[in-house]
């Protein structure tokens, strides 16, 4: 029998949830994790009482070998001649599971063919509801760098990230999401054709520098991707640490200078 919910107690129930912290959606329909147990641990009990097992001898382990997820990514990226069609060769590509996670592909903003590229490293909650880059609150600091140094999204800048999927409760991205879509942010960096590269904060360095420790590298220019490239503090690093503007506004002064030709 269908047990329908009165108004007062769908209230509660969804104010309950929203103190526990529950505040994204990720599927249609409630997972019953206690159900799931069970049934697991029901096939591993039918997988020790099967014949083979009894008998002594274990069922021959067949490996199933899939396609290679980068090998896949490589692919797909070198197939894309322009910017919309690598936008549409991620959307297409299956092997990264936080596409079912996330509300939308976070591909990019800003002006395509910009001097300046900022590389980021993973859409948030805002970014993922928007499907741009760096619209929350660290987007918003970012935006006012920019200006500080008279740079903008809308005339002189374009932003993409390392993952264009939100990782679930915005935790780090893990290797093999890094890499799988690397190939694709190799990609759309020489596509985009900026004439410098910002590489902001440790997830982002690691992708395109193959190391972290954002605190030694910040203010040298490395070059990534056949272009000069500066890391820098990731806002959101800022925001938590209002210290380290000064080291931030430090490095904007020196990638206005190299835009300028003045070094
Ligand atoms: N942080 C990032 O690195 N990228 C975004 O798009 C938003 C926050």
């Amino acid at each position: 029998m269908e047990s329908a919910l009165d108004w007062h107690s769908a209230r509660a129930l969804l104010e309950w949830q929203l103190e526990m912290g529950v505040d994204e959606v990720l599927s249609d329909g409630p997972v019953d994790r206690f159900a799931l147990e069970v049934a697991a641990k029901q096939a591993a009990a039918e997988r020790q009482a099967s014949p083979a097992k009894r008998g002594g001898a274990t069922a021959p382990l067949r490996a199933v070998k899939g396609p290679d997820p980068v090998e896949e990514a490589v692919k797909a990226a070198r197939g894309a001649a322009d910017l919309d069609a690598l936008r549409e060769a991620m959307g297409q590509y299956a092997h990264c599971d936080l596409r079912h996670g996330a509300r939308n592909l976070v591909f990019c903003d800003g002006v395509a063919g910009a001097p300046v590229m900022i590389v980021g490293e993973a859409p948030g909650r805002d970014e993922d509801r928007q499907g741009k880059p760096f619209v929350g609150r660290a987007g918003q600091l970012l935006d006012r760098m920019l200006g500080a140094a008279g740079l903008s999204r809308d005339e002189n800048v374009y932003i993409t990230n390392v993952l264009p999927w939100r990782p679930p409760q915005n935790r780090d991205p893990k290797p093999d999401e890094i890499a799988m879509m690397l190939p694709f942010l190799k990609r759309h960096i020489a596509l985009a054709q900026p004439k410098l590269v910002v590489i902001m904060g440790n997830i982002s360095c690691q992708a395109l520098l193959g190391k972290r420790g954002i605190t030694r590298l910040r203010g040298d220019w490395v070059e990534a991707e056949g272009k000069p490239a500066l890391p820098m503090f990731h806002p959101a690093y800022l925001l938590r640490n209002p210290g380290a503007k000064r080291e931030a506004w430090k490095d904007l002064l020196s990638l206005k200078a190299r835009l300028e030709g003045r070094v």
